[in-house]
Parts: C-alpha cells; structure tokens; sequence
C-alpha cells in the first residue's frame, strides 16, 4: 500500500491489453482508485479511442493520472499529446519516469507492452507516482510548450 490514494485512469488498445491489465492489477494492490476505460478485449481496436477517454478523465479531474498502453506507446502519446493540458511521456524505463514527474509535470504515463515487461513496467508506474513536480524554473519552460500555430 502507498501512503497517498490517488485515482489512476487506465486505457489500452489490443497490443496493450496484457500489460495494462497487470498495472491495473498493482494499481489495486496499492490502494489507488482505478478507472479502467479498457479495452477489455484481445480484438483489434483503434488506440485513439481508448486515449482520448482516458485524458479527458485527467483534464476534468476524475482522474489525476492516465496512463495508457499501446504495442509502442508511441501512438497513445501522440494522441494524449494532442490535449493542451496533457503532457504524456513515453518511458522505457524509470529514471525518465521520476524526471517526467519532476522536470515536465508530466500528468500520463504512455507505456509499449511490446517493448517492455511486467516488472520494469510497474517500478515505472511506482517511480512515476512516487515522484514530485519540482516546479520552479520548470514552470517556464512548460508554459512554452503551449500549443504553436
Ligand atoms: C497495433 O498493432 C499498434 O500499431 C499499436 O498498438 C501501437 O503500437 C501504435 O502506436
């Protein structure tokens, strides 16, 4: 159990199905409050359509967190990237987990189920939630990563 509960909202596409349901698996073991927008099934599904949800969960609040997997991750990122008050960061491994939370106040977690296991999956999940948004210098340079024309 972790000593903070926090709502997590979860969603996955066909090639992240497996892993996003065993980080929704720890989620529970931890305590959090999870919010599995699914998919729930093995059938081939379109990545947006699960990413969308899941970001707008965190732009209202009902979420504090989203995380979202794919076959890479790349294309649940580029879709939750597209939300002005999404930032989503694509990690492989913990280190840009916790600097993604400190640095970026990164508010998703895009993660490959076929790039990544279980194990290394959920030390990232536990160091991305562990970490804290150091603000600081770092509000500056997001406030420039606003949208551009
Ligand atoms: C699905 O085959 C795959 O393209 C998708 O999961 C993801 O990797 C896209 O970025």
């Amino acid at each position: 159990m972790t000593d903070q509960t926090l709502t997590l909202a979860f969603g996955a596409d066909h090639a992240g199905l497996a892993l996003k349901n065993a980080l929704v698996a720890w989620a529970q073991t931890q305590g959090h409050v999870v919010h599995d927008l699914g998919t729930h099934g093995t059938e081939s599904v379109d990545y947006p359509d699960f990413a969308h949800p899941v970001c707008r969960e965190v732009e209202s609040g009902a979420a504090r967190f989203g995380v979202l997997v794919c076959g890479t991750g790349l294309g649940m990122s580029y879709a939750a990237n597209r939300h002005a008050a999404i930032r989503c960061a694509l990690v492989s491994e913990t280190t840009s987990a916790r600097l993604a939370r400190q640095h970026n106040d990164a508010n998703m977690l895009a993660l490959g189920g076929r790039m990544i296991g279980e194990e290394i999956a959920i030390d990232i999940l536990r160091s991305f939630l562990a970490a804290t948004y150091e603000g600081g210098r770092h509000d500056r340079r997001i406030a420039k990563i606003a949208p551009q024309p």
